[in-house]
């Protein structure tokens, strides 16, 4: 699963992103490993931890608020289904691109297509192909199917698609 990639990559002192943070479980566990973390929702989590640092944003008003940041990993897990499509390839991708460092990773989890149960809010489906653009996919995963019990208990299987892509360093060639 991504959460484990996550969690093998990440190194004490490195800077983190997690858009959609959700109740900070996730930027928890980062936390606990010696990264630095920003958290972005547009809900406050319930129980905020003082060793995160949360910003109160929808998915539209998230450039503004990273203006001259720079990370070492972005994470987007089951969140980017929330957004406008369009919005998410052609302003939060690249812009996640953007703010990694050259090596950075950006970690997603999304869905693929539309669930078998009922799922009223849910905006966008991505497959691999929309992210191959953006870097080097090092870790693809499209198509997996897990059950979710939601909207009282009803389960609903739910197809996603799990991508790590790494922005290139930049390497000069010289030439004599
Ligand atoms: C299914 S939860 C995932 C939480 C967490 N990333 C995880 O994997 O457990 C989706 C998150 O996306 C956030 N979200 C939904 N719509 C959003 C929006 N328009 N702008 C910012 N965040 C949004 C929700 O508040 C929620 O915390």
């Amino acid at each position: 699963m991504i959460t484990e990639e996550i969690k093998k990559d990440v190194r004490k002192g490195m800077i983190v992103l997690d858009v959609g943070a959700g109740d900070l479980k996730l930027a928890k566990k980062l936390v606990n490993k010696g990264a630095l973390v920003d958290a972005i929702d547009i809900v406050i989590p319930t129980n905020p931890l003082s060793e995160v640092n949360f910003f109160k944003a929808s998915f539209e008003e998230i450039p503004s608020i990273l203006i001259n940041k720079k990370y070492d990993m972005v994470i987007a897990l089951n969140s980017l289904q929330f957004c406008d499509k369009t919005f998410a390839l052609n302003v939060l991708l690249p812009l996640f691109m953007e703010i990694l460092k050259e090596g950075g990773r950006l970690y997603l989890e999304t869905f693929l297509k539309k669930p078998t149960g009922f799922f009223p809010k849910i905006k966008s489906f991505y497959s691999l192909k929309d992210f191959e653009k953006f870097g080097t996919v090092v870790y693809g995963v499209e198509d997996y199917e897990e059950d979710h019990k939601i909207n009282r208990h009803v389960p609903v299987g739910i197809h996603f698609t799990d991508c790590i892509i790494e922005k290139p360093k930049n390497t000069m060639i010289y030439s004599t």
